[in-house]
């Protein structure tokens, strides 16, 4: 298992907002965490990398024990995390945007398929070459979206963690935001998705964990849950 999450319990004040939460991903998976608003799809997220610290619960990652790890340490574990906000740099171009997730230290020069150069970047998404020299304000939303993935994909992660990367955008670069996670997914990086579009987590997905109120409700792959409409109504339609 790359990523094993046990049992977390998370607390924003006296709200108990994750409740035995539990999630895994296996190497060269796209796993997908849906669920409908506030159920704590980001507190999960949060939780994994370091933002919001569980009380109880173990987060496994590449087997070794890294609950409660701040933020740049689980980083240099080997996940990559890319917020719903995007948090793009308005004022630098794309290449030094990209620039700013290149991570230094030995831990992040894995020498292996999942180093990421500017060279790998604009092999796989020539756009982003086209745009180099760009303020990072000037791009569309869905440019911005695929910047901080790739920003975050500079740090050669073996997990990305991804935040709603299709929202609020409009269908023809949802579609393009879906085809680099497809791309990143087969050139060796898992992915563990939050994601409102249903039709997109469920063509990228191999396995989907449905999330009830703070707490796990359904967890099965894809065919499962095509085959399960009651669950849909359940945990997903409003
Ligand atoms: N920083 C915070 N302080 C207090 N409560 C918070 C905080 N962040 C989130 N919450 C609450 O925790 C619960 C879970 O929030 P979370 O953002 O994890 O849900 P979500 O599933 O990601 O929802 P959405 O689909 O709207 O993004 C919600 O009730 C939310 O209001
Ligand atoms: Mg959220």
């Amino acid at each position: 298992m790359l990523l094993d999450v046990k049992k977390l319990n998370t607390y924003y004040g006296e709200s108990h907002v994750l409740q035995d939460m539990s999630v895994a991903v296996k190497d060269g998976e796209i796993v997908a965490l849906l669920g409908r608003n506030g159920m704590g799809k980001t507190t999960t997220l949060k939780s994994i990398i370091g933002l919001a610290k569980p009380k109880s619960g173990t987060v496994l990652f590449q087997g070794k024990d890294i609950t409660g790890f701040a933020p740049y340490k689980v980083a240099r574990t080997g996940i990559g995390y890319v917020p719903e906000d995007r948090r793009i740099f308005p004022n630098l171009s794309v290449l030094d945007n990209l620039k700013m997730g290149i991570k230094h230290g030995k831990e992040f020069q894995t020498g292996g398929q999942n180093q990421w150069t500017f060279e790998r970047i604009f092999k796989h998404f020539p756009y982003m070459k086209a745009r180099t020299n760009q303020r990072g304000a000037l791009l569309s939303g869905g440019e911005q979206q695929m910047l901080a993935i790739a920003r975050t994909l500079m740090g050669n992660p073996d997990l990305l963690l991804v935040d709603e990367p299709t929202e609020g955008l409009a269908p023809v670069l949802v579609e393009e935001v879906r085809d680099m996670l497809e791309e990143i997914n087969k050139a060796g990086v898992s992915i563990l998705l939050v994601e409102h579009n249903l039709k997109v987590a469920l063509s990228l997905a191999n396995r989907v964990y449905l999330m009830g109120k703070a707490h796990l409700g359904f967890t099965g792959t894809v065919e499962e849950l095509k085959a399960q409409p009651e669950i849909r109504v359940k945990y997903l339609e409003v």
